[in-house]
């Protein structure tokens, strides 16, 4: 008999149809006439239960039937009298895959911290916080896939490994197949990564959006959608070292186009999230946040406030607010200061842009004023900073004199100065934190929690 997931049978499955379903026991109980068995095949956050008439089955079997053991039932599907669920199935046919010891099962009482479930990422899923969690991120990669398509976007993988340093978002982990204890030296000391795997020495990426550039100069409209890697050292709620961005990137666009785009793009995946994941964002709501919903259908309803860097900061400065950093024209915004903005002042997204020269990166296009460049950072409740764009410079010697003046290495990216050389055109994109957008939409509180296997300082067990 072919197998039927629990989504499936919930939704479509007449009463009187026998069924085959398979999945890990959440619960039993009963008494010694019958059995009740709670579960779960990762399909939907709901449970199947499966009754079970205690003398029509083996006693031996019964007994390997515990919380966490896996186990395939055929049976009955009928109507169910008790409180909670619509239907269960009367078993008739039990078979155990594998059993689970009630003495060391990590996961054998519910109610355990986040904290603690960090620590065996490699049974977490098995949740119902991390089945809905990872349904949501499944869903979302999925509609940002759907969304790019349908608008005509070309997906460009970009390489994980990468030759250049010069994007500058942060620190990069080394890529090296030489001898850690007894590295090839140079007569100065230093590392002679010329006979390093590749011939010179790599990295892991910190983005894809100077090959995204390249792509976008041929193809118009692309989108990148891969891990990227950041070796700060930097411990909090919201950062991963190792993490998955979404970076669009379209020629002819400008600021205020890339601005639509960034507001279109998030309010469809939220949208998204509503309409195709309401059980577990229901669940997630009820155990959470018991505002999420509310909050998530918000930023879909009401537009995004636009305003430039310097208005946030005299907005900032008048507050009249205690923040932990500082905060004046020229500084990077902290998150208290990006969430003050968010939850207190405007009490709605917002999309801050025109940004001091000297706090963004190299590529981004420079402002008649000589002092600010046309970036664009947008800001979220709870989340701060999601996304990160701006215009690019496309007048090769403006970016040729910014390189310079940053010393960062011209020879590494003649590659990326030649768009400039050869058909350059006006462009922007963006970068979406997938993570972080995990973190908006489940409502969790640390990205620890939206990705199932987290890279941060000291923690890369699984
Ligand atoms: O603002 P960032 O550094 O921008 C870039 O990398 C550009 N190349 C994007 C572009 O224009 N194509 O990063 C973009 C986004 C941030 O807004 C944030 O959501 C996320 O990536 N992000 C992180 N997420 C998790 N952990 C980290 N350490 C992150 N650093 C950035
Ligand atoms: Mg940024």
């Amino acid at each position: 008999m072919e197998r039927i997931k629990v989504s499936k049978l919930l939704k479509s499955v007449e009463f009187g149809m026998d069924v085959n379903v398979k999945g890990w026991v959440r619960t039993k109980r009963g008494n010694k006439n019958v059995a009740f068995i709670a579960l779960n095949d990762g399909s939907i956050i709901h449970n199947i239960q499966v009754v079970v008439d205690v003398e029509k089955f083996d006693e031996e079997t019964l007994k390997l039937i515990t919380t966490g053991s896996c186990i395939s039932v055929i049976g009955e599907l009928v109507e169910s009298m008790g409180q909670g669920q619509s239907c269960e199935i009367q078993a008739k046919e039990i078979q155990v895959y594998g059993t689970a010891d009630a003495e060391t099962y990590p996961l054998q009482k519910k109610g355990h911290t986040l904290e603690f479930l960090r620590e065996i990422a490699h049974l977490r899923p098995r949740t119902n916080t991390f089945g809905a969690v990872l349904r949501i991120r499944h869903a979302m990669a999925y509609g940002i896939h759907k969304y790019f398509n349908d608008k005509g976007f070309v997906y460009l993988h970009t390489p994980i490994i990468t030759g250049s340093d010069a994007e500058g978002a942060g620190a990069m982990f080394r890529v090296t197949t030489l001898d850690a204890a007894n590295p090839p030296k140079n007569t100065d000391g230093t590392v002679n990564f010329v006979e390093d795997f590749f011939g010179k020495s790599t990295n892991l990426t910190v983005s894809g959006q100077l090959e995204g550039e390249l792509g976008a100069m041929a193809l118009s409209e692309v989108y990148t959608f891969g891990p990227t890697f950041r070796a700060e050292n930097s411990n909090t709620p919201r950062h991963l070292a190792e993490f998955w961005m979404i970076e669009p990137e379209m020629a002819f666009f400008e600021i205020t186009d890339n601005m639509d785009l960034a507001e279109d793009f998030l309010k469809y995946l939220i949208s998204y999230a509503l309409e195709n994941c309401a059980d577990d964002l229901e669940f997630l709501n009820k155990m959470y946040d018991n505002e999420l919903i509310e909050r998530l259908k918000f930023v879909v309803e009401n537009p995004f406030e636009r305003l430039p860097y310097t208005k946030a900061i005299d907005i900032l400065v008048n507050s009249g607010h205690k923040f932990e950093f500082p905060v004046s024209w020229g500084t990077d915004l902290q998150s208290e200061h990006e969430r003050y903005l968010v939850e207190n002042h405007f009490k709605k997204p917002v999309i801050l842009t025109d940004y001091p020269r000297d706090i963004k990166a190299f590529y981004m296009k420079q402002n008649e004023d000589g002092k600010t460049v046309r970036a664009m950072d947008v800001l979220f409740p709870k989340i701060g900073e999601i996304i990160g764009g701006s215009q690019r410079e496309e007048d090769y010697d403006k970016l040729l004199a910014r390189i310079k003046e940053m010393n960062i290495h011209e020879e590494d990216l003649w590659w990326y100065l030649e768009t400039r050389k050869f058909g350059t055109a006006p462009h922007a994109g963006f970068g979406l934190g997938f993570e972080r957008l995990i973190l908006f939409v489940s409502g969790m509180s640390n990205i620890r929690d939206v990705i199932p296997f987290p890279r941060t300082p000291k923690n890369a067990e699984f």
